[in-house]
């Protein structure tokens, strides 16, 4: 059964307005059904974790509902899941902690990719530097857009500490061979952290089939609140010691989460899986899942062949997202018109569309697009070929204008 895109869109109050949002790789706009499980969570008698009163049940049940929805989203153990404000920071702890109780000095080596949003390479970046390890660049090839598994391998060696690597990047959708990759690094003797934020909102995670031995993700590009996921192989985490306060929970995987959770947005996270999950058929959730992403792909695939051809149709646009294997993400330019202004046109007709480096700070430089970048399109499962027309249109007229 193809996805029902209108009972999906009714599903968004934000659509009411008109807007076509074609910035969900930014982050996604939120259903009701998540909005009310913030608010409830917060109206309802609510207290800090325990087993005590009603009050502090509910708190520890909307933790353990949430580390199982995000388990069964990236199939993992709900025990490894670990909650955080933002991808960006949880990865940034992560890589002060890897550094620190895996004892980088100099001669290690630490592997990031030139394909990656800055919050998969300035994090491990900086943590090497500041302990005098080498870091090595995994190229992005510029004309296809691809990450060779051989640009990777080309910069692994016997020191290589840890391989930082993409699910999906966020600027042109590419999807690298995070399989093969993974074994490489592995065979190394490396660890691998996968960014998957961008990759979430569009394919079905299985962590382990992708060889990561840590990945990251951000709930509100899936229609969740704006917080920050991260998972590892449980014994991997039970061998890191993170900075923490001496009296808080020493277990995994709260040993990594500082500070009191953020209750309400747990239970958004839990609300949004429940609602892609709800996508799908199947008699447990994690088979809804991954019939949900199934029709999801099939109907974002075919947005973006639509756009593909509508701007491809478009004098001097040139598109740069173009690898074998992408998500539904279009980043474009057109000779001689400054992406911003396409951006401003567009939305004055209610089309969002922004322009950036959208952080893929490297990646946008490689491309030859400066800290100007592109202008970015991607394709979500409330998206309709309307919608689709309507940008291709509004670029037409922003180019001709
Ligand atoms: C691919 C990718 N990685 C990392 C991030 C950073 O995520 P967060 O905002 O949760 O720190 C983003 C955000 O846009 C992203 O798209």
């Amino acid at each position: 059964m193809p996805l029902d895109v209108d009972a999906v869109r009714a599903q968004f109050p934000s659509l009411a307005g008109g807007t076509a949002f074609f910035d969900g790789p930014g982050g996604s706009q939120t259903p009701a059904v998540v909005a009310a499980a913030v608010a409830s969570t917060l109206t309802s008698p609510l207290s800090n974790r325990g087993t005590v009163t009603d009050s502090e049940r509910r708190a520890e049940e909307t933790v353990r509902a949430a580390r199982s929805a995000l388990g069964d989203l990236l199939a993992v153990d709900p025990a490894t899941v670990i909650f955080g404000r933002s991808m960006t920071a949880l990865t940034m702890d992560l890589a002060r902690t890897l550094a620190r109780c895996q004892g980088w000095g100099p001669g290690d080596e630490v592997v990031v990719t030139s394909l990656d949003h800055d919050g998969n390479i300035r994090p491990w970046v900086t943590a090497a530097l500041a302990v005098g390890a080498t870091v090595r660049w995994a190229e992005v090839d510029p004309a296809t857009g691809e990450l060779p598994v051989e640009a990777v391998t080309a910069v692994l060696s016997d020191r290589t500490r840890l391989v930082a690597v993409t699910g999906a990047a966020n600027l042109i959708g590419t999807r690298p061979d995070l399989p093969a990759i993974s074994a490489a690094a592995h065979d190394a003797g490396a660890l691998v952290h996968v960014d998957a934020v961008h990759l979430a909102a569009h394919d079905r995670i299985d962590t382990a089939a992708l060889g990561a031995d840590l990945l990251s993700c951000s709930p509100y590009k899936f229609f969740g609140p704006h917080l920050g996921v991260q998972t590892g192989r449980a014994e991997l985490l039970e061998r890191l010691r993170p900075d923490k306060l001496l009296p808080s929970i020493d277990a995994v995987p709260e040993r990594f989460e500082l500070g009191t959770l953020p209750y309400e947005l747990l239970a958004g996270a839990t609300a949004a899986v429940d609602l892609i999950a709800s996508l799908g058929e199947g008699s447990t959730r994690p088979e809804r899942l991954t019939s949900a992403f199934t029709v999801i792909e099939e109907h974002e695939d075919g947005m973006r062949r639509r756009a593909e051809e509508g701007l491809s149709a478009i004098p001097g646009l040139t598109l740069w997202s173009r690898a074998q294997r992408r998500t539904p993400t279009l980043l474009f330019t057109v000779d001689g018109v400054d992406p911003a202004a396409i951006h401003r046109h567009l939305s004055s007709l209610d089309v969002n569309a922004p322009a950036s480096h959208f952080y893929a700070w490297e990646l946008s430089h490689r491309l030859g697009l400066g800290a100007a970048g592109g202008v970015r399109a991607g394709m979500a499962p409330y998206t309709t070929a309307r919608e689709v027309d309507r940008l291709v249109d509004g670029v037409a007229q922003a180019v001709s204008a």
